[in-house]
């Protein structure tokens, strides 16, 4: 019997994130308590993502998910615009003595059809799709091997389209939700339907079941979208504190610093829209950065990478959805399982 995402034990999930912060061992802290683990597969090569499958394996035998990055085109005529940017950016750059790549208009397939090919040849229970929906192809590939798909939609007319594909469950993320909003048009402006909004109008439209993310910190917010009718919680911010995350150190910390006053969405550091900590990188660039992903994001990458390596928070994407000082310094299992004791002692 496939996994059934509507028969989940613990019906939260945790958001797949990609970056680093999703590890083997969150995602499978998480499945093991009845919950449903991810991995990001997102920045990594195939044979990183199939690294991170066996390893998951190795440590339960529950369901988890895989979360791929849909490729789209490359924005149009973004070269110019990258290059104006990449001036701007040069400034940072000097401060780590680092220089900044020359930007091309070539589109980055994140090795799309690789990775495809490992999940046909080596199913997981669960495929999950970011920034757009898969062929009609892959589709019936990925079933045919097994696995259950989840589409990501920001909007009604995204919910519609990944139902038409034949998704057998669908993410709805809300504006609040922390990362990159899964907007499948990079170019649009992302929608700030509220997710209660959201949910309800998705809900009247489509027949497969919801899985609601953004902004979900407390039992009380989560029982919240299960009585407005969605399967499962998706949660990501809360997550990046525990003990199995692999966001780094100043990342962590930045999450529950009384300096960082208010999340904001950002294309600075990705050329995509993104929630994050506001910071002196968002405050100078985030009015100017150009619409083209993942131009912006290979432009910044060894930026920000740098940022990392020297602990500098004012310089470095901290992702995080409106609920970060929630996020709780303590094993990936003991705060699944609070959370869903939070979640029934209120509907109680
Ligand atoms: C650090 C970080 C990385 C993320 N990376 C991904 C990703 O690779 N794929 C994806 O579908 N969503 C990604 N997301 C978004 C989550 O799936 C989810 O929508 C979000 O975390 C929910 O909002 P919350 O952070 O307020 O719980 C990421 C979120 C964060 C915070």
């Amino acid at each position: 019997m496939p996994f059934q995402p509507d028969r989940l034990s613990v019906p939260l999930v945790q958001a797949p994130m990609a970056g680093g912060a999703s590890t083997p061992e969150l995602a499978a802290a998480v499945s093991e308590v009845g919950g449903l683990g991810f991995l990001a597969a997102g920045y990594r090569t195939a044979q990183g993502m199939r690294e991170q499958i066996v390893r998951t394996r190795e440590l339960t035998g529950g369901p988890f998910g895989v979360n791929l990055f849909v490729p789209g085109p490359p924005a149009p005529s973004s070269a110019g615009a990258v290059a104006t940017y990449r001036e701007e950016l040069l400034a940072d750059a000097a401060e780590y003595g680092i220089t900044l790549p020359v930007p091309t208009d070539e589109g980055d397939d994140d090795e799309w059809d690789e990775k495809v090919d490992v999940l046909v040849r080596e199913p997981v229970p669960v495929v999950s799709f970011t920034f757009g929906l898969p062929g009609a192809s892959v589709v019936e590939a990925l079933h045919r091997a097994g696995s259950q798909l989840i589409g990501t939609a920001t909007t009604v007319a995204e919910a519609e389209a990944a139902e038409a594909i034949g998704v057998d469950a669908l993410c709805l993320q809300g504006p609040d939700a922390g990362g990159h909003r899964a907007t499948h048009d990079a170019g649009a402006e992302p929608s700030d339907l509220p997710l209660p909004d959201l949910l309800a109008a998705v809900r009247e439209r489509v027949r497969i079941p919801l899985i609601a993310a953004g902004g979900l910190g407390t039992g009380e917010d989560i029982a919240a979208v299960l009585a407005a009718g969605a399967v499962a919680a998706q949660l990501g911010t809360v997550y990046l504190r525990t003990h199995e995350s692999g966001a780094s150190r100043t990342h962590q910390d930045a999450l529950v610093d009384p300096r960082f006053t208010e999340t904001v969405v950002t294309r600075a550091f990705s050329g995509r829209p993104a929630r994050g900590l506001r910071n002196r990188f968002i405050d100078a660039h985030d009015a100017t950065a150009p619409d083209a992903y993942p131009q912006v994001h290979h432009l910044t990458k060894g930026l920000r990478a740098a940022a990392a390596k020297s602990g500098d928070a004012e310089r470095l994407h901290l992702w995080a959805g409106s609920r970060h000082r929630l996020a709780r310094a303590v094993p990936a299992a003991a705060l699944t399982r609070d959370l869903w004791e939070e979640t029934r002692a209120g509907a109680r």
